[in-house]
Formats: structure tokens, sequence, C-alpha cells
């Protein structure tokens, strides 16, 4: 009998998504989280549905300075510069520039945004289980035309399980959002309704960037400042 050849293909473009499991102390975490929002609670998100970012202390943006999150944060860090070595990106590396905790209550959702001023932006999955999801960023294969359908080539958008104590990093302009589990009607999308706590995070480049190249593109020396230079 003769063998069908099939036809080679090459995944052209692909989006690079990183993860990593923290075996730390996922417990404390949602609880210093839960506490922060009891004793100093956020703003609402402007989806004007019930995400709550938490301040800590009096920081809503920059969790990562707190003390009390510092292992965990020192994990994410961890995770910044394995992509910065593995990827060999001309910088001295990715520092944290933004970090903050969300809690999602049942029936509420996140539309699907960016990330502005960032490098990488990443999610750390506390507790709860609605996932994350990502659009394609190749605009006109999201929606129907005139190409056939096909079962390995609709894709639209792709859920990632929220397992608790995952980071997940991604580029800044990938679009993502958290969809209202609750109603949903998608057998990967439904889960029990109770609330949702994750950590969001943002990421810049610092030290000499672009300096090897030998092109003449531009290059810089970027200094990534801490709130308190900010704010200075
Ligand atoms: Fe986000």
């Amino acid at each position: 009998m003769k063998l069908l050849s099939r036809i080679n293909k090459l995944p052209l473009f692909p989006v690079q998504i990183y993860w990593k499991d923290w075996t730390g102390d996922l417990d404390g975490i949602a609880k210093l989280i839960k506490d922060d929002e009891k004793n100093n609670p956020g703003p609402n998100n402007d989806s004007g549905m019930k995400i709550t970012q938490a301040r800590s202390g009096s920081n809503a943006i920059h969790l990562s300075e707190e003390p009390l999150y510092k292992e965990l944060f020192g994990f994410i860090q961890g995770c910044l510069d394995d992509i910065w070595r593995q990827e060999k990106f001309q910088c001295d590396g990715f520092k944290i520039c933004s970090s903050w905790s969300n809690i999602y209550y049942p029936n509420t959702s996140l539309n699907y945004h960016q990330h502005p001023m960032s490098a990488f932006s990443g999610a750390f999955f506390v507790k709860g289980e609605a996932p994350l999801t990502f659009m394609d960023p190749v605009m006109p294969r999201r929606n129907p035309s005139l190409m056939p359908i096909s079962p390995d080539n609709d894709i639209a958008s792709f859920s990632l399980n929220s397992v608790p104590g995952r980071v997940v990093i991604f580029p800044h302009w990938l679009e993502h959002g958290v969809s209202n589990y609750s109603y949903d009607i998608s057998p990967i999308t439904s889960t029990p309704a109770e609330e949702r706590i994750s950590i969001s995070f943002n990421s810049l480049p610092y030290g000499k960037i672009n300096h090897r190249d030998g092109l003449n593109l531009s290059s810089a020396q970027i200094n990534v400042l801490t709130s308190q230079e900010q704010n200075g």
C-alpha cells in the first residue's frame, strides 16, 4: 500500500507564552490580598463589574515593593531573568515596573485588553479557576471569511487554565481577558462561581538596550524607577 506523504508545515511567527509553577504559600498570599482589600479597598475595574484591585498599604500598583510579597515577587523576577537569559535579549534584564492584585467576584469578567508601558506582562493565579483567554493577534484570522473552515486553523482565541500557583508571562501587546464564567455556556469556561484572585504585573527592560547590534539601530540606557523614585 502506498503511504500518502504529508505536506510540510512551518508555524510562522508563533507567540511565546512562558509559564512556571510556584510552590510557596498560596493560602498566605490569598489571605494577604483579602486583608488588603478589607483594610484599604482599591478602585473597581472600569469594566463596571465587581473586580477590585486591593491596595497594599498605600500602594495600588507597586505590590512587588511590599515586604510581605517579597518571596513571591522574587520568584516572578526569577522567571523574567530566565526569559532574558534564554532569549538573549539585548538589555541587562527586565524589571517589574508595576504590579497589583485583582479579586473577581462571581459573575464578573474582564474585557480584552493589552498592557501599555510594558515589555513583558504577566498574571499570577492565586485562587479560582476562571481561565485567562488570549485573542489571536493576527486580526484577519479572527473573523469568518472566504477561507474555509478548518478544525486546526479556526482558533480565534485560546483559554489557558488559571492553575493556582502558576505565573504566565506574555508580550504586552497580546490581548487577553477573563470570561464572565458564571454565565458562560462553554464547557471550557464554566466553573463553579467562586472568587478568583490573581496578581498582574508589567515589566520594562533596564540597562543598556540594543548595544551590540552593529547595525546603527537606536540604543538606550534605561533605569526603571521604584515608586519612591517615581514620585520624588
Ligand atoms: Fe491584563
